[in-house]
């Protein structure tokens, strides 16, 4: 167990290591799923990681200095992640996000002091679907306030920090397992946890096999564009654009999940095993399913837990 902690910033990372014996027993499949209880985090999101990673290499290059304003567009998980670290490093925090995303993370944001720039969505754009013109929305004001206030921008989207933190998961997985993973899948926002465990599992295990998990519709890496179409549910991700952190040979293959099978696997997660999970870890659970239902039979898959259900009860999710 970790010492008495300074400052809530040592308390990111670190999480447990779940299989899901029980999971497992009720859907029948052959092999292990290792589930990174990344929810468990102090803003109950994977994002803490990368929001201090991006946070401290800023300040290092010098590109973030006393009294600046730190600058993120988001949809929600890292907004609260780099809340988080503002409040406890004492930065001025905006975040830009769209209106799309769930209401729980506007306030948590608020709540850790940080400042939230709301942005309406593309027309004909549908309350919680949020797609990639809402994204180019989001892009646009982000780049007009950093350009007013001077700001330091993370821009997880294209930021090596991004990706460089997740490598750290891809280690703690591999040791907490004891290296049973054979397989990784992760459903892919800006590409940050898929490119970063990625490269973390194959500079230890060239061979273990990495899997985008993308919205059925919207499978952009998976080659089937649903371009125009009203959006999907799997909030997080799914913009069905090339990610600038994902670079081609990382990926061994492809899933894509639909809304009913992400949910359906969110809600079963809760239920059977105790974990209580948002969308995109109930679409990696299900896509860790199938794998091993097919082409991953009788082997060990890692997936991460992503955020916490509680960002979701404004939602029809549970
Ligand atoms: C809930 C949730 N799931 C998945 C993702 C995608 O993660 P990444 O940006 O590392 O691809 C995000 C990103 O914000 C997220 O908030």
């Amino acid at each position: 167990m970790k010492k008495t902690c300074e400052t809530i910033l040592e308390c990111i990372g670190e999480t447990p290591l779940l299989r899901l014996g029980r999971l497992k027993k009720d859907l029948g499949f052959d092999g292990d799923i290792y589930a990174k209880l990344d929810h468990l985090n102090p803003s109950f999101s994977k994002k803490d990681r990368i929001a201090l990673g991006m946070v401290e290499a800023a300040e290092r290059s010098g590109a973030l200095k006393e009294g600046m304003p730190v600058i993120e567009m988001t949809s929600g998980n890292t907004g609260t992640g780099v809340a988080l670290v503002c409040s406890a490093k004492g930065y001025r925090f905006i975040c830009v996000m769209s209106v799309g995303n769930s209401v729980e993370r506007v306030r948590m944001i608020r709540a850790f002091g940080g400042e939230v720039v709301l942005v309406d969505q593309a027309p004909g754009a549908v309350r919680g679907k949020v797609t990639g013109a809402d994204l180019e929305l989001v892009e646009q004001e982000t780049e007009r306030i950093v350009r007013e206030t001077g700001g330091c921008f993370l821009n997880q989207f294209a930021n090596a920090g991004n990706s460089l933190a997740q490598e750290q998961t891809a280690r703690e997985i591999w040791g907490q397992s004891g290296g049973a993973v054979d397989a990784f899948a992760d459903f892919v926002g800006t590409g940050g946890t898929f490119a970063g465990c990625a490269k973390g599992f194959k500079d230890i295990r060239q061979e273990l096999h990495c899997y985008v998990v993308e919205p059925k519709g919207y499978a952009y890496y998976g080659g089937e564009v649903g371009a125009g179409g009203p959006g999907h549910r799997i909030q997080g991700g799914g913009y069905a654009k090339e990610m600038p952190l994902i670079t081609p040979g990382l990926i061994d293959g492809c899933v894509s999940v639909s809304d009913e099978e992400a949910m359906g696997m969110t809600r079963a997660l809760a239920r059977v095993e105790g974990v209580f999970a948002g969308f995109s870890s109930g679409a990696n659970i299900a896509a860790a399913v199938r794998l091993l239902k097919g082409q991953e039979k009788g082997r060990g898959i890692a997936v991460v837990i992503n955020d916490c259900g509680l960002k979701y009860m404004s939602t029809d999710l549970y």
